[in-house]
C-alpha cells in the first residue's frame, strides 16, 4: 500500500471544472507511438542527443528551448518560469504560492495555472517551470514563497490543481524532485533522509503531481542520501518513473544541475537543462565508445517525443497576445490576492468605517512588493501597491487617507495601517550575484517592530499588514496592536485586495498553510552553511506536537468578518475509504468562507504526529445558511510506511477550522 493523499476535495468539488491531460492528437495512442518509432528510427545520434539538452540561454523572447529538430519537424519545447506568473516578458502577476496556498481552494488554483498557461502559449511557449511542490521544512527556506505551506496533503492538493489547470494549454513541470528546502547550499547540500520521512512526507507532493498527469518534473540541485537528485537513480529510475509509473520527461535544474554524464544515465534523467554540458557531444562520445548503450538514449528521446506529441507541441495553439494582462487575467489575479491574505488578529479594527480619517505608514506602504527577484520574478506592466489599494477603497466609502512618516503624525488619525515585512533582499533564491537567500530570523526587522511599538503607543487602533512569503514570529509586538493580517507578496493587484478586505468591501478567506511559533526557537532554525543536513519526521506542526509547544497561530488558522459553528460530524467506512459528513453554519452577520479540516490520528503507529490534515473544503455561506459539508479520505491514504506500506485500523478524526480549533471528533476502525 502506499500513501498518496490525492485530491479529494478536487474530485468532489472541481470535476466540472477539472480537465484531464489531453489527449494525445487524435486520441490514438498507436498512432503517437508510430509517429515517435518512426522519428526515432530516422535520426541520427548527433541527433537524439540534441533533443536531450537546453539550446544555451534564454532566445529573444524571453523562452528557454530544448530540442526541436526542423529536418525532421520535431517542435522544440519553449521554457518559461512560473509560478507566480509567466517569467517571459511582462504578464498577469499573481500573490506568491504561498498566498494562494493560504487560499485552500484548489479551483482557484486551477484557473491561475490555466490563465500563465494561456499567457505563455501567447508567448511562444509550451513548458511552464512550475508548480514548486516542495514541503516547507522551515519557514527560514529562502523560496517558501514559492511553495504552497508545509502539509503534505494540501500541498499536494494545491500542486496537482495547478498542474490540471496549466495543462490545459502547455506542459506543466513540478519541480525540484526533491528534497530542496535549503537555498544557501543548494547546490552542494547533502540531505539525508530516512525512508519513513520520504515516503510519508516528503515524496507525497510530487506523486500527487504525476498522478495528476504531469508531463514533465525537474530534478533539484541538492543531492539526497549521497547522490545529487539529477543523478539519482534510486529517486528517478526506480521511485519516480518505476513505482509511480511517471510516463514524461525529467529534466536537470539549470546550470548546476548535472555533474556526471553516467550517472545521469544510470538515473535516467532525460533532458539537461540550459545548455549541453553532457548530454551533447560528451553523450555522443560516450555512446560511440560504448560506455553508454544507444537503447538508454532511445529511452528518453521517446519519452520526449510522446511528450511533445501527447501535448500537441506539433500543432501549436494560436492564442492572441492580448490575453496577457487582460481585464479578465488582472481579474483574477485580485480574486487570488483577495483569497490569499489571513486575519490573524482583529481586536474590533476591522473592516474599517465609512468616514474615518487613516493614516498609513511602513517601510512597505506605497510600492508594490511582489516578493523574490530570481527565477520566478514575474513582471506586470503595473502592481498595485499598498497605498494605492487602501486610497481606492477609501474614495467608496468616504474615508480620507494620509500618507504618514513620523509615528507621532499617527495620533490624530482615526485608524492607522502600518504595513511592514520582507523584501527580495530578505529572502529569496540564491542565485550568484542575486540578493536571494536563506532567512536568519523569522522576526520581523529590528525597525520595523519599533516603528510599530512607537505607532501603537499614540494610536489604539493600529493595524499591521505583514508583506512576506513564509511565517514572521510576532510575540515581541502583537499584543500591542489591535490588528495584523499576512499579506504574504500578494502579486500585481495586491493594494486593491488590502483596500476592500480592511474596509470590509470583501471578507477574508485565507488560512495559514503552515504554522507561526511564539518564539523562533519552537520551530529551531537549521544551519543554512552545512553541506550535510538530515531531514526527519517532524518539522512544522509535527515538530510543534511532538515537543507539546502551543503555535501563536495554528496551520489552517484565520479569522473573517464572520463567525461558523460545527454541527454532526458522521464518518463512515467503504471499500474505497473514509467519508465525512459535517454540518458547517455561517452564525455571523457576513457573507464568508470556511476552510474545513479533517485530522486524522492514530495511535497504532509508533511515534506518529497526534494528528495530519488528511481533507479539506472550502466553502462559502450567506449570513445563518448551514452547509453539508462531505470529506474523502481513501485508505491508501492512512498508510504509512514501515519498511513498506501499512495500514492502521483505529483512527481519530478530528474536525474542525484549524490544527488547534476541532470541536468535533469521531473514531473509526478500519478492517
Ligand atoms: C531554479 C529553477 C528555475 C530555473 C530556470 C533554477 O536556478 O532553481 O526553479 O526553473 O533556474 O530559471
Amino acid at each position: 500500500m502506499r500513501i498518496t493523499p490525492i485530491v479529494t476535495v478536487l474530485l468532489l468539488v472541481t470535476a466540472s471544472c477539472i480537465k484531464d491531460t489531453p489527449d494525445p492528437p487524435g486520441g490514438q495512442t498507436d498512432t503517437l507511438n508510430d509517429r515517435v518509432e518512426d522519428w526515432l528510427s530516422e535520426m541520427t545520434l548527433e541527433e537524439k542527443a540534441a533533443e536531450m539538452h537546453g539550446s544555451l540561454g534564454l532566445s529573444v523572447d524571453g523562452l528557454w528551448g530544448a530540442g526541436g529538430n526542423e529536418r525532421l519537424g520535431i517542435p522544440a519545447f519553449q521554457m518559461s518560469d512560473g509560478p507566480r506568473g509567466v517569467t517571459a516578458g511582462a504578464s498577469s502577476t499573481f500573490p506568491v504560492p504561498m498566498g494562494r496556498g493560504a487560499s485552500f481552494d484548489p479551483e482557484l488554483e486551477y484557473q491561475v495555472a490555466e490563465v500563465m498557461a494561456l499567457e505563455l502559449v501567447a508567448k511562444g511557449g509550451n513548458v511552464l517551470l512550475a508548480p514548486v511542490v516542495e514541503v516547507l521544512r522551515h519557514p527560514a527556506w529562502g523560496r517558501a514563497q514559492e511553495t504552497y505551506g508545509e502539509d503534505t496533503h494540501h500541498l499536494g492538493v494545491m500542486g496537482a490543481a495547478f498542474v490540471q489547470g496549466a495543462q490545459t494549454h502547455v506542459v506543466a513541470t513540478p519541480k525540484h524532485f526533491a528534497l530542496n528546502s535549503i537555498e544557501d547550499t543548494r547546490f552542494d547540500v547533502d540531505v539525508t533522509i530516512d525512508e519513513r520521512s520520504l515516503r510519508e512526507l516528503y515524496l507525497p507532493p510530487h506523486r500527487d503531481v504525476v498522478d495528476a498527469g504531469a508531463g514533465a518534473m525537474m530534478s533539484a540541485y541538492n543531492s539526497v542520501n549521497g547522490d545529487y537528485c539529477g543523478e539519482n537513480a534510486p529517486l528517478i529510475r526506480d521511485i519516480l518513473k518505476g513505482e509511480w509509473g511517471f510516463e514524461g520527461v525529467i529534466m536537470s535544474d539549470w546550470i548546476w544541475g548535472t555533474h556526471d554524464i553516467l550517472g545521469m544515465v544510470e538515473a535516467t534523467l532525460d533532458i539537461e537543462m540550459p545548455a549541453p554540458r553532457f548530454y551533447g557531444e560528451a553523450l555522443v562520445e560516450a555512446v560511440e565508445s560504448g560506455a553508454v548503450d544507444e537503447a538508454m538514449v532511445d529511452d528518453s528521446v521517446r519519452r520526449i517525443l510522446s511528450t511533445k506529441l501527447r501535448f500537441g507541441l506539433d500543432i501549436p495553439e494560436q492564442v492572441e497576445p492580448a490575453v496577457v494582462e487582460s481585464a479578465e487575467h488582472v481579474a483574477l489575479t485580485l480574486a487570488s490576492a483577495l483569497s490569499s491574505m489571513v486575519l490573524l488578529k482583529n481586536d474590533g479594527a476591522l473592516p474599517l468605517e465609512t468616514g474615518l480619517a487613516v493614516a498609513v505608514i511602513g517601510p512597505q506602504a506605497v510600492d508594490a512588493n511582489l516578493g523574490d527577484v530570481g527565477s520566478s520574478a514575474a513582471n506586470p506592466t503595473h502592481a498595485v501597491g499598498p497605498l494605492e489599494g487602501i486610497e481606492a477603497a477609501a474614495a467608496h466609502h468616504g474615508a480620507t487617507v494620509s500618507l504618514v512618516v513620523l509615528p507621532e503624525d499617527t495620533a490624530t488619525a482615526d485608524a492607522v495601517i502600518v504595513v511592514v515585512g520582507l523584501t527580495a533582499n530578505d529572502e529569496g533564491e540564491q542565485i550568484p550575484f542575486f540578493p536571494g537567500s536563506d532567512r536568519e530570523t523569522l522576526l520581523l526587522h529590528t525597525a520595523d517592530v519599533e516603528l510599530i511599538q512607537a505607532v501603537a503607543a499614540v494610536n489604539p487602533r493600529t493595524v499591521v499588514v505583514i508583506q512576506a512569503g513564509s511565517a514572521i514570529v510576532v510575540d515581541p509586538w502583537v499584543d500591542a496592536v489591535q490588528g495584523v493580517v499576512m499579506a504574504w507578496y500578494p502579486g500585481m493587484q495586491g493594494g486593491t485586495a488590502m483596500g476592500q478586505l480592511l474596509f470590509g468591501d470583501a471578507n477574508f478567506e485565507g488560512r495559514l498553510p503552515l504554522t507561526i511559533p511564539h518564539d523562533e526557537a519552537d520551530l529551531p532554525l537549521f544551519d543554512a552553511e552545512s553541506f550535510a543536513v538530515t531531514y526527519d519526521y517532524w518539522h512544522g506542526y509535527r515538530h510543534l506536537d511532538h515537543n507539546d509547544t502551543e503555535p501563536r497561530f495554528a496551520f489552517g488558522f484565520g479569522l473573517s468578518y464572520t463567525t461558523w459553528s460545527y454541527e454532526s460530524l458522521q464518518a463512515t467506512t467503504s471499500e474505497a475509504g473514509v467519508t465525512l459528513t459535517v454540518s458547517v453554519q455561517n452564525t455571523g452577520d457576513r457573507a464568508g468562507a470556511e476552510v474545513v479540516q479533517a485530522y486524522f490520528g492514530t495511535t497504532d503507529i509508533p511515534d506518529r504526529a497526534p494528528r495530519d490534515l488528511r481533507a479539506f473544503k472550502k466553502v462559502w455561506a450567506q449570513p445563518g445558511e448551514t452547509v453539508e459539508v462531505v470529506l474523502e479520505v481513501k485508505h491508501e491514504d492512512l498508510a504509512y510506511w514501515d519498511d513498506g506500506w501499512n495500514g492502521a485500523s483505529n483512527w481519530t478524526i478530528e474536525v474542525g477550522s484549524d490544527h488547534r480549533t476541532l470541536p468535533l471528533s469521531t473514531t473509526i476502525a478500519i478492517e
